[in-house]
């Protein structure tokens, strides 16, 4: 349909724990403004092929393009340019405990992009204003809620001005009040054009931000299309038998 060349290919990526064949040969692609979510069953690989797309964890075999440019995972340089470009979240925030929100941004900006310290508070402040926590610059994650510790986790990658996030059950960690909040920061994200993969479990957004669906499974994608085409009325796909599952988990 389109001919423009996507900003991430990732073709038969493979990785395999302890003799584990944990990915068995992923591919896809995805243009920028795009959005994939990714779901599936419990231990299907969803983390471990985001961990593998920013290169935290190191594949075993297959390839990433980025920006139409082939990763060299053995070249230090190339590696850590794409961690820049492809930033991430995690279910559990991994903030610096011992830095305050203002720090856990600022820090690699300085050690990193070597901006000078105004700079930096001035990047954070405003980071931390996008996702309305302007007061909370001084605090320290201890003294945060977790949805809040989530929003500076996401001010945190937006300030290294990513590419691409890569979000890992950003909403799995919260109370189901705080929530909402996270995920107004991400509907807003989409809403600016922000190009993500999203692993995640939460049904309202992946019917509304998806504009592709990638199902995990055993270390492959079982199916994988618009959420049209995967969640039209009368479809029996197995992303409609998960988020009906999940329908119900919720509902009780
Ligand atoms: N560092 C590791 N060492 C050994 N095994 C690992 C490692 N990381 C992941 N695995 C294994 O890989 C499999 C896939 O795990 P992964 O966390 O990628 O699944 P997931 O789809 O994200 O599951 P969930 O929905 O529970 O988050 C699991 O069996 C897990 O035990
Ligand atoms: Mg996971």
């Amino acid at each position: 349909m389109t001919t423009r060349q996507p900003l991430l290919k990732v073709a038969a990526l493979r990785k395999t724990f302890d003799n584990n064949p944990i990915l068995k040969g992923v591919s896809f692609e995805l243009h920028k403004g795009g959005i994939i979510v990714l779901i599936g069953p419990s231990g299907g690989g969803k983390s471990t092929l985001l961990q593998c797309i920013n290169c935290l964890t190191i594949p075993d075999g297959g390839e990433i393009e980025f920006d139409r440019q082939r990763l060299d995972i053995h070249s230090r340089p190339a590696l850590y340019q794409h961690r820049q470009d492809v930033g991430m979240i995690f279910q559990e925030f991994n903030l610096f405990d011992h830095l305050s929100a203002r720090d856990n941004i600022t820090i690699a900006l300085r050690k990193i992009k070597k901006l000078p310290r105004r700079e930096a508070d001035e990047r954070a402040r405003l980071e931390l204003e996008q996702v309305g926590l302007a007061d909370k610059a001084e605090l320290y994650p201890a003294q945060l809620s977790g949805g809040q510790k989530q929003r500076v986790a996401i001010a945190r990658a937006l300030a290294m001005d990513p590419k691409v996030l890569l979000l890992d059950e950003p909403t799995s960690a919260l109370d189901p009040e705080l929530i909402g909040e996270v995920i107004n920061v991400i509907k807003e994200l989409a809403a600016k054009g922000m190009t993500m993969i999203m692993a995640t479990h939460q049904i309202s957004l992946i019917a509304t931000l998806a504009d592709h669906i990638l199902f995990m499974e055993d270390g492959r994608i079982a199916e994988q299309g618009s959420p049209a085409e995967l969640l039209g009325a009368g479809c029996a796909s197995k992303t409609q038998g998960f988020c009906d599952r999940l329908n119900q988990l919720s509902g009780e």
